[in-house]
């Protein structure tokens, strides 16, 4: 998968070489090209942006120098996301929809914005990473990229992607490691008995509670089998997940 970034800043874009993104990046999984839109101002000073028609405060990215730079990508059936506080909320579904493209053109704008006249020109879509705004496109391209890589194949281990679908909408259950007692707190007792069934019923359990504690309003998203439903009867009469789907 491709994403080519249209941005004024790609220095910002460093912490994506790391990790999981960056490991997807070196086996070829993805690609990642910034092109850095100050590149094409035809201006002495490398300008890119200047004052708004009709007055106010900030300056406007400049649509020329925009449509130069998304121009020298050699697109074929890219599409063409802006990333602004006016667009879609960004969700897991959308992410997972994004993922079946092969080619993303993220473009990120910066100061008060980009002339409308571009953004009307070549955006196919307009996307916020949630209602806050941000000094820039860069942190939400971040946040799309690596969400979006995460569906590639190859990307995630197997395992990952098999308790992702598991815990399909749901909130994760809790993970613990060694040490077996941490300042008293003990490992719950379900997770060494080496009981599969046992720990996957705990676990769906768990991942039904915190989604119903914290984020209750995503459960009416998820496909409940009828085992999940007598659980979820049971956690809000308190029941421990320990009891719970056992019985
Ligand atoms: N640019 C500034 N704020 C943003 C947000 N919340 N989402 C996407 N792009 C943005």
């Amino acid at each position: 998968m491709k994403f080519d970034v249209l941005t004024l800043f790609p220095e910002m874009f460093e912490p994506l070489k790391k990790s999981i993104i960056g490991k997807a990046e070196e086996k070829e999984l993805i690609q990642i090209e910034l092109i850095n839109i100050r590149d094409f101002s035809k201006n002495k000073h490398k300008k890119v942006d200047d004052t708004p028609y009709g007055g106010g405060a900030g300056m406007v990215m400049q649509p020329d120098v925009v449509y130069d730079a998304y121009k020298a990508i050699k697109a074929q059936n890219a599409k063409v996301i802006y990333l602004t506080p006016q667009g879609k909320t960004l969700n897991q579904e959308k992410v997972e929809k994004l993922s079946k493209e092969e080619h993303l053109i993220l473009l990120c704008g910066h100061y008060e914005g980009i002339d409308q006249r571009v953004i009307d020109e070549i955006v196919d879509e307009e996307i916020s990473i949630g209602d806050y705004v941000l000094t820039g496109g860069e942190i939400p391209a971040m946040v799309l990229i690596d969400s979006v890589s995460r569906y590639v194949e190859g990307v995630l281990n197997e395992e990952s992607k098999n308790e992702e679908s598991f815990s399909q909408g749901l909130l994760e259950y809790p993970q613990y490691t060694r040490p077996e007692v941490f300042n008293d707190k003990k490992v719950p007792e379900i997770l060494l008995s080496g009981h599969h069934e046992n720990i996957n019923k705990w676990r769906r359990c768990e991942a039904l509670k915190n989604t119903y504690l914290k984020r209750p309003e995503l459960l009416k998203n998820v496909e409940l089998s009828e085992q999940d439903k007598k659980i979820l009867e049971k956690i809000k009469k308190d029941v421990k997940c320990e009891e719970a789907p056992l019985t």
